[in-house]
């Protein structure tokens, strides 16, 4: 038997604040059409203070979980992807297991910035086809809020908290048809988030905030999601138009129509949250999925394209037949 990964259920979490591109005009010298214009985001959602990235997987996993009808108790494994964990450890997987009240199966982070969600479907994947898992639970969860420096124009701007998921199983029926995951370490200091309590060396820089140098992120970001979408078209010996949906990750309107023009797809078939969400790093991509599963964009048996870009730098692509 050809053994697939098939997506049963979706969730997504968006804590309740809406801080909106005027509300941050006040604080830093910026304004909404500045905003709007060259990152496509007119508000984002912050976490309130009782709120952790455990907390905000968990109502997202609670929710995959219900429409896929499966008792917790099946999940083999749980997977988190998050750059902003409760804790150093335990990992927040563990912390969501507990939550969760699973006593039967493994629960670790993986930390791929904002590429994390799909290397956590790339390594839930190789799982469940190689037959060694069942049920694979993914969450994305981020308080990017808390390590954004609120006096830097060039990145408070950008970011959002919020928590997507999937229900992976295996399945005869076609699911993922192919991930692919890579990671290139020379670009540490283009963006990068020091955490100060380890960081050897008094030179470290020591608030533990996003740095990030945009312009010079953003023009890698277009070239390297071109080149994956090819890599990722090729693999499946596919044409272009036999993709229904682009599910890009959601850091700029920019770098979303760039890789939407190379696909030759209207905006229409793209998948965008990022006018009210900003990006949720590693959330983003699996909040827009539910988004668009929710609301009946996405109907079963339609080609979606998942594509994300983050710090490392890192990247990847997953292509399903939902
Ligand atoms: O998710 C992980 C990956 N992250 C990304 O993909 C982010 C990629 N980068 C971006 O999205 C864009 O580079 C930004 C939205 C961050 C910035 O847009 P940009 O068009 O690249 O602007 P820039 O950095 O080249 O800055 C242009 C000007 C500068 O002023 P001068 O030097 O031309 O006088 C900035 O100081 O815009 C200024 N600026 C702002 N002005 C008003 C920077 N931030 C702001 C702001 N409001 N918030």
């Amino acid at each position: 038997m050809t053994r697939y990964s098939r997506i049963i259920g979706t969730g997504g979490y968006l804590p309740e604040e809406v801080r909106t591109n005027e509300h941050i005009s006040h604080t830093v010298d910026t304004s909404d059409s500045w905003i709007f214009e060259r990152t496509g985001i007119k508000s984002r959602r912050i976490a309130g203070a009782h709120e952790t990235a455990s907390s905000m997987a968990e109502i997202a996993a609670r929710q995959a979980i219900a429409v896929s009808g499966c008792d917790p108790e099946e999940i083999d494994i749980i997977i988190v992807a998050t750059g902003t964990p409760d804790r150093v450890y335990p990992s927040t997987g563990c912390l969501l297991q507990q939550r969760l009240g699973i006593k039967n199966c493994v629960a670790f982070d993986v930390q791929a910035a904002c590429s994390g969600s799909i290397f956590a479907l790339s390594i839930a994947d190789q799982y469940i086809k190689s037959g060694a898992a069942k049920k694979v639970l993914i969450v994305g969860s981020e308080i990017c809020s808390r390590i954004v420096d609120w006096t830097d124009r060039s990145t408070c701007i950008l970011f959002g908290d919020g928590a997507g998921a999937v229900l992976l199983a295996v399945s005869e029926e076609t699911g993922i048809l192919s991930t692919h995951i890579h990671s290139d370490g020379e670009y540490e200091d283009l963006l990068y988030c020091p955490n100060p309590q380890a960081a050897a060396g008094a030179d470290e820089q020591q608030a533990g905030y996003i740095n990030m140098r945009g312009n010079e992120v953003f023009k890698v970001a277009v070239n390297t999601l071109g080149r994956i979408v090819e890599e990722t078209l090729d693999a499946n010996s596919m044409d272009r138009s036999e993709i229904d949906w682009l599910v890009p990750h959601q850091a700029n309107i920019r770098i979303i129509a760039a890789t939407a023009k190379k696909l030759k797809m209207s905006m229409d078939q793209v998948v965008v949250t990022l006018e009210t969400q900003g990006n949720t790093s590693s959330a983003s991509v699996l909040l827009a999925f539910n988004e668009a599963v929710r609301d009946g964009r996405i109907q079963r048996g339609q080609v979606v394209l998942l594509e994300a870009f983050g710090a490392g730098f890192t990247w990847g692509s997953a292509l399903i037949k939902y």
